[in-house]
């Protein structure tokens, strides 16, 4: 029999085991002392890892939820080969690299002896709630790594992250430190699903088999990247569906260079190791200094993709973003940006503000260009005091009028920038990142500043707390427009340099808590040249992001579509600009593109001024239809009906308020030919007892509409009639309590 056979075998028996264990069924973090095996259990899922005799940590299930009687154990495999030593097939949660180690290592060390090789073995843990804590030790040197697990209990979502620890009296360099690795099931038809783009394209959902071999998707930018996201998902292809089937996510909450990488071993197992980028990394640990590793969050849904990023998008609303459960729903936002870009002065923005107003909006942001010399994007960045041509009084009359207007105020920085015409840059040409003695690539003319170093850390909290104080701002929207280049730290010891991938993260983390301490109703967004900053670390600082700079609303189906496989739509942004769009010179109704931003946090960017009397008495409409339906959008289900992916036709969402007593179904046709028909749409999510009223998002709620059980929308649908190019459509689903009419 074959060691691949045997372990199927084993693991098998494992699981189905019935010998009772010693746990009791209400803990859901546990440790079987008999068999050494360490057991989360929360939401729908069961999570275990254990001991082996040999002292390695090795996974045992990762899966739906199990009976707490179940036996699970963990097991010394024997190697497969002389060329696939037991090490490298048995799945560790936290392998070093050493004793035989050929796949992806989570860490990688060199003692300056020339030691390079580190095995991991169970020293002790600790339990604490939904928590386990393992200390493990190498088996000769004095290196400790402390892995925490935290599992959620509503959605099952695991949180992992080592904290490295040199208890020696020499330094050690680490040149990789992930967070975690998570092992699959054996299991051959996995499929793997993640996320890239570019600028203005961000979100493209890629899938593709998982075969032997690594599939890496990284970031090598100094933050998370529109090329990448730290998000992974992996079903099976036999199996899984956007609604049914197995599905093992993931996501990174980091926003510096990270690493994700999806191995298939030389005996079918599939693994996946993420953390820090070990690209161009090195991280000195003088004796007694630790490295904590970001948290690598991941779960399990055994109710296809959608059913992943409905557990993803609670634990984010819940767990993750400021104010958890009682977050403030996202105010209906208009922002400036499109409409003057850098033209903005106090009559211009007064004149948009009372236009804004009209239609409902509720936060009025004035973006870039209304700061020191800055007139386009030459200019400017780091001199965060107001302009005095544009704005002579300051910025106090706008935000005045704007508050007189009912609305907040909310103002557009980029405080981790400087361009080289700036009195900062002028002042401090030293603060930037970069190599010594060489050229410092520019992009956009601007460069990024070392946040590393704590007096430039310092300076840009000051900044944007002064901005704050010495204002009445309500929000922020937090720019980062440029990638790093020439990655170094000049003035310090080489060998310490590569310490900037970690420590610049940190302090931009430390700033933005320190702003939401000292300014506890500040809301902030994360805008990386659109959707370049977007993961779980950045979002436990900040309320909303936005996606893309892309604002073409058919473009934005498909952008949504990928953003919201990994985040919630309540945090997702969306604009309604001006028709032909500048990304494609696309010509699109008022209607269609309000239905297209209102299936997330919406806001408006078009240049109002040139609205007619028709387009404010459409858009108020709209806006008010948005806010009786808005904390469906944001805290709802959200289910993909159909995908906009792969030049379809048609698209659909769905929304359904977690009591049910709500639903948004929004739809899109790309064009018709031929006399076709629009299929009649599936709904689902819905309480097939209940009865659901549908009226169309822009019709009067007290119109005599349709009224029939959950049941009847979900088996016979609705029937929309959506023809011509570029058609949007919207229906509201309220609960009614009255009999058929
Ligand atoms: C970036 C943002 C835009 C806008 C401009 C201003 O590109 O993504 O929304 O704020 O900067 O310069």
């Amino acid at each position: 029999m074959t060691s691949m056979r045997v372990r199927v075998i084993l693991r098998v028996m494992a699981i189905l085991g019935s010998v009772l264990s010693a746990t009791p069924a209400s803990a859901r973090a546990s440790y079987d002392a008999a068999l050494r095996v360490f057991r989360l259990d929360g939401g729908d899922i069961t999570y275990a890892f254990g001991v082996t005799q040999a002292g390695l940590l090795e996974s045992v299930y990762w899966g739906p939820r199990l009976a707490s009687e179940d036996t699970l154990s963990a097991y010394d495999l024997p190697g497969l080969s002389s060329v696939d030593p037991a090490a490298s097939i048995s799945g560790q949660e936290y392998p070093g690299w050493g004793g035989g180690l050929y796949t992806e290592p989570t860490l990688k060390l060199a003692y300056p002896d020339g030691v390079r090789d580190v095995v991991l073995h169970y020293v002790k843990h600790r339990i604490s709630g939904d928590t386990i804590t393992i200390e493990l030790a190498d088996i000769s040197r004095p290196i400790h790594v402390t892995l925490r697990y935290t599992i959620d209990p509503d959605t099952g979502i695991i949180g992992r992250s080592a904290a490295i620890r040199n208890d020696g009296d020499v330094p050690v360099r680490l040149d990789q430190a992930s967070s975690a690795a998570w092992s699959l099931p054996i299991g051959d038809d996995y499929r793997l699903h993640y996320l890239t783009g570019r600028w203005a394209a961000e979100w493209t959902l890629e899938s593709r088999p998982v075969t032997a071999g690594s599939t890496v998707i990284e970031s090598r930018r100094g933050s998370t990247s529109h090329q990448a996201n730290p998000w992974f998902a992996i079903d099976r292809a036999g199996l899984s569906t956007e609604e049914a089937g197995p599905v093992w996510f993931g996501a990174l909450a980091w926003s510096g260079s990270w690493r994700i990488s999806v191995d298939r071993d030389p005996i079918g197992d599939v693994r996946v190791v993420g953390g820090l980028n070990p690209f161009d990394f090195a991280y000195q640990l003088k004796p007694g200094e630790s490295l904590d590793t970001p948290i690598f969050y991941a779960g399990y849904s055994g109710h296809g993709m959608g059913g992943a990023s409905r557990l993803l998008h609670r634990f984010e609303r819940t767990k993750i973003l400021p104010g958890g459960s009682s977050a403030r729903l996202r105010p209906v936002l208009y922002n400036s940006w499109e409409a003057t870009e850098f033209a903005v002065d106090e009559p211009g923005q007064m004149a948009l503000a009372e236009k804004a107003a009209k239609i409902g909006i509720e936060r009025f942001v004035m973006d870039d260009g209304w700061f020191g010399a800055r007139n386009n994007d030459h200019a400017g960045l780091g001199d965060w005091f107001v302009n005095p041509t544009k704005f002579p009084n300051g910025l106090k009359p706008l935000i005045d009028k704007v508050h007189g207007l009912g609305m907040e105020f909310g103002l557009w920085v980029e405080p981790e920038m400087v361009n080289a015409d700036s009195n900062l840059y002028r002042a401090h040409p030293d603060w930037v990142i970069g190599m010594s003695g060489r050229p410092k690539t520019e992009q956009r003319n601007q460069m990024v500043l070392n946040l590393a170093r704590t007096d430039v850390r310092d300076y840009v909290l000051k900044a944007v707390d002064d901005l704050v104080t010495k204002n009445d701002i309500q929000f922020l929207k937090w720019d980062h427009n440029r990638n790093w280049s020439e990655p170094g730290w000049p003035g310090i010891d080489p060998a310490e340099q590569q310490k900037l991938y970690v420590a610049y993260v940190e302090n931009l983390y430390y700033i933005m808590r320190e702003l939401r301490r000292r300014h506890p109703k500040l809301e902030i967004e994360s805008c990386s040249g659109g959707g370049g900053r977007v993961d779980l670390g950045i979002m436990a600082l900040t309320d909303q992001v936005w996606p893309s700079d892309n604002t073409d609303p058919f473009d934005r189906l498909t952008i949504q579509d990928g953003f919201t496989h990994a985040y919630a739509p309540g945090v997702m942004m969306a604009w309604v600009t001006d028709s032909p769009n500048w990304v494609n010179n696309r010509t699109t109704s008022l209607k269609y593109r309000f239905l297209s931003s209102m299936q997330g946090g919406l806001g408006v960017g078009a240049n109002l001024s040139r609205w007619t009397d028709a387009d404010f008495a459409e858009a108020t409409r709209l806006v008010a239809a948005y806010k009786q339906i808005r904390r469906t959008v944001l805290q709802g289900d959200l289910y993909r009906l159909i995908s906009p992916d792969n030049n379809s036709e048609r698209s659909a969402t769905f929304y359904v308020s977690p009591d049910k007593a709500q639903a948004v179904l929004f739809a899109f046709l790309h064009s018709s030919t031929k006399l076709d028909r629009m299929p009649s749409i599936q709904v689902t999510g819905l309480d097939p007892a209940k009865r659901y009223k549908m009226r169309a998002i822009d019709a009067d709620p007290n119109a005599a509409d349709p009224i029939q059980s959950g049941a009847y929308w979900m088996a016979h649908g609705v029937d929309l009639s959506l023809v011509g190019d570029f058609q949007a459509d919207g229906r509201i689903f309220d609960v009614v309590e009255s009999t058929r009419r």
